[in-house]
């Protein structure tokens, strides 16, 4: 079968995550635990069984959601964020390292970090965004989408759903969206919720273009 990536209901008891360990005991493969703030999520890597088999192991009262065969950018978003490696609670199985490594270089190496003189952090040159194109980096902490309007506008928000903040949105450039993959949420190119479950909209950053370079407000916090 297929890698999956499981995202647990928020407050999870032992006695949830023993049963869960138990079922993935049985259909087998190599998993690893992960908490990010309430969240748990488990990834699991070449899970044995048939499918059928694998879907009733994985149908239990604290899953609240499965992706199967995510791609290796669903994966590094969720796993590479450094709050959650830093958060990892263990690993009773052996991810394979591929699955950690290959991400983590990504993002540790994706933002500038330098600040010009009133105080807009520098997040890159303008040209590296196509137009009706996007790029998620982290920015204080936090990984923003930006999207590529036009020419000379760029906008700006968090990546993470609003819904669950284990996903993060994806920018789709046919229907000039964003998009969350984990339940379909989607959100209009001014961040707002046009269908799915999220309940608010994603929140804007202030996006600065001078001379070549993208610029992103401070937050205020
Ligand atoms: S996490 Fe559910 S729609 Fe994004």
């Amino acid at each position: 079968m297929e890698t999956v990536l499981i995202v647990c209901r928020s407050g999870l008891e032992p006695a949830d995550t023993a049963r869960i360990e138990g079922k993935l005991g049985q259909a087998g493969g190599e998993y690893r635990w992960t908490r990010r703030g309430g969240r748990v999520a488990i990834v699991v890597a070449r899970l044995r069984g048939d499918d059928a088999e694998a879907t009733a192991l994985l149908d239990d009262p604290a899953i609240d959601y499965v992706l199967r065969d995510p791609s290796e950018a669903e994966i590094a978003r969720i796993f590479s964020r450094r709050s959650m490696l830093n958060l990892a609670i263990g690993s009773t199985g052996l991810v394979s390292a591929a699955l950690l490594g290959i991400p983590l270089g990504f993002y540790l190496s994706s933002s500038t970090g330098q600040r010009s003189l009133d105080g807009d952090l520098l997040v890159g040159r303008l040209d590296q965004i196509p137009i009706n194109g996007a790029r998620t980096q982290f920015v204080e902490g936090e990984e923003v989408i930006f999207v590529r309007r036009t020419e000379v506008e760029v906008l700006g928000f968090s990546a993470t759903c609003t819904h669950s903040d284990i996903c993060l949105v994806n920018w789709d450039a046919e229907r000039h969206q964003l998009v969350c993959p984990c339940h379909r949420g989607i959100f209009d190119i001014r961040g707002n919720v046009v269908s799915g479950p999220p309940p608010r909209p994603l929140r804007q950053r202030t996006v600065v273009v001078r001379d070549g370079n993208v610029y992103v407000r401070k937050a205020q916090l």
